[in-house]
């Protein structure tokens, strides 16, 4: 399908931070375009501060100076609807109000042409209720663009019920003809970014409640052990809690109260206390120019490891071996059960046991286990968490080894799956119901978790990578250990490890 020819005429409404920015990007791929808000002077002010950021481009000699005024000329703010006759695609970026977006809808039906597609970029509601009640409810999709538009690579292409499958393949070409990446979903709560990262967020939160850690070792590990670009508490505290917490109650209560989706009460409370994070000075951390940023947690240890012994195979940590004889550190490899013994400690990968669980029950002395590495041959810093029969000893001949191997190791509680493993099974685990519900493709979930929130792997090439057989076991494991549906597997991961595939096709 062809993508909407460059001379046809753009318009978006509602000229705030989204609708500006994608009236920049539309106006960029050489479409004219109209803008309007209904406030008085907002979509000139909008224009205006178009071109401040892209003289700002000029400066830095990242755009002509000729290509900066051909992408204002072709920028209009219009003070009336009237003027949207000719217009091929609206889209519209107002408030996020239902009974708004309803009555702009109805208002565009009878002004716009037939052929004129109309998108919303509503980052919450469903398509089918917008397009509900139209006299053609066929040609409303949603376009959802994220924050900054004209940076942000990724923008869903949202179909409901009643949506023209043809005129969602022109937007998708459209946007792709833009220079985005897009994806095609079908209206679900949530769409496919703001469900599938829900984990992301919940179980830091959690650890953070059930007392893993401080937020400083939390967000520490997720970086250099998980490769994630934020910690979910500096992420938050960017976001701001009001619309993190907000867009978690929505999804929580567009699915019935599914305890996947399960707001949590510590970020309650900072919406509560009107602790919002860095927009008011104050969130989980503190941003006022006395405060020090806190430091993550780290253990030293006073021992000298010169010899290890790896049992079986260690599975994703296996690069680990490479770090340690790079070292200097003698390595002997025996048949087991995928262990490295160092001195009296045995050191695994979790499994989404409690330590102190597996040690019992596999018969391991002096246990440490290891969170999940994005990269253990790159990795700067591991978590690890240690069973409570563990001798000080045992736990210090185990730090030893990981920092000898250039590790920071920050110390997690007992909770099972520590902190990225949790994390990455539990995104794999939400992606793959969502596969399995049809609400997009698997290729599709990936590049959105990577181009709309920049993690450094798609959720379900990771579980690949981890094994599927492997990430189902992590999450009936942990389902196990806390007895709730929240970590209940989805049928696809079973399905997918009884045929022995992969999920990102
Ligand atoms: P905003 O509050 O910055 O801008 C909304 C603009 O719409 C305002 O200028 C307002 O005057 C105007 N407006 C309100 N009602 C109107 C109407 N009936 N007709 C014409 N103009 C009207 O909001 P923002 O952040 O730009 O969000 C807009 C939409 O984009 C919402 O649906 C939101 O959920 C969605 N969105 C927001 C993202 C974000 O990070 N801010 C990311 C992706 C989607």
């Amino acid at each position: 399908m062809a993508a909407l020819d460059s001379a046809a005429l753009v318009a978006v409404i509602g000229a705030g931070a989204m609708g500006a920015g994608i009236a920049q990007v539309a106006a960029e791929a050489g479409h004219r375009v109209r803008l309007y808000d209904n406030r008085p002077g907002a979509a000139a002010d909008a224009v205006r501060g178009i071109d401040r950021q892209l003289a700002r481009l000029v400066e830095k000699g990242r755009l002509s100076p000729r290509t900066q005024v051909a992408i204002c000329q072709r920028l209009q703010p219009i003070d009336s609807l009237d003027a949207l006759g000719e217009a091929r695609l609206v889209i519209e970026a107002i408030v996020e109000d239902l009974a708004s977006k309803q009555a702009l809808l109805r208002e565009l039906e009878a002004l716009c042409g037939k052929d004129c597609i109309l998108a919303s970029n509503t980052s919450s509601l469903s398509i089918d209720s917008l397009a509900a009640g139209l006299q053609q409810p066929q040609r409303v999709l949603g376009m959802h663009f994220f924050n900054p538009a004209p940076r942000m690579p990724l923008v869903e292409v949202v179909s409901g019920l009643a949506s023209d499958p043809q005129l969602a393949a022109t937007l998708y070409a459209t946007a792709k003809a833009w220079g985005k990446q897009p994806v095609q979903v079908r209206s679900t709560p949530g769409f496919i970014v703001n469900r599938v990262a829900r984990p992301f967020y919940a179980e830091s939160l959690r650890l953070l409640q059930e007392g893993a850690a401080d937020c400083a070792t939390l967000d520490a590990v997720m970086r250099e052990a998980g490769g994630f670009a934020m910690g979910a508490f500096e992420l938050t505290d960017l976001i701001g809690h009001d619309v993190n917490h907000a867009v978690t109650c929505s999804v929580f209560e567009a699915f019935y109260g599914d305890p996947r989706f399960q707001p949590s009460l510590m970020q309650k409370a900072l919406v509560d206390a009107g602790h919002l994070g860095r927009k008011r000075g104050r969130g989980f951390y503190c941003y006022d120019q006395a405060s020090a940023p806190p430091a993550a947690n780290e253990l030293g240890s006073q021992a000298l490891v010169q010899r290890c012994v790896v049992e079986g195979h260690l599975g994703v940590m296996q690069p680990l071996l490479e770090r340690l004889r790079g070292q200097g550190i003698g390595v002997s490899e025996r048949a087991g059960a995928g262990v490295l013994r160092v001195g009296d400690a045995t050191l695994a990968l979790s499994d989404g046991r409690l330590a102190c669980q597996r040690a019992r029950e596999d018969g391991l002395r002096n246990l440490v286990l290891l969170d999940l590495a994005l990269d253990y041959a790159s990795a700067t810093r591991i978590a690890i968490s240690v069973a409570a029969d563990c001798t000080p000893q045992a736990r210090d001949q185990a730090v030893a080894l990981l920092r000898q191997a250039g590790l920071k190791v920050s110390l997690l509680a007992d909770l099972p799956g520590l902190l990225v493993l949790r994390t990455v099974v539990t995104l794999a685990n939400e992606a793959a119901d969502a596969v399995l519900q049809g609400v997009a493709s698997a290729g599709d979930i990936d590049l959105a978790m990577r181009a709309g929130v920049n993690y450094p792997c798609g959720p379900l090439a990771w579980a690949d990578r981890l094994g599927v057989g492997f990430t189902l076991r992590v999450l009936d494991n942990l389902q196990r250990s806390y007895g709730e549906a929240r970590y209940r597997p989805s049928l696809l991961l079973r399905r997918t490890h009884a045929e022995g595939g992969c999920l990102h096709a």
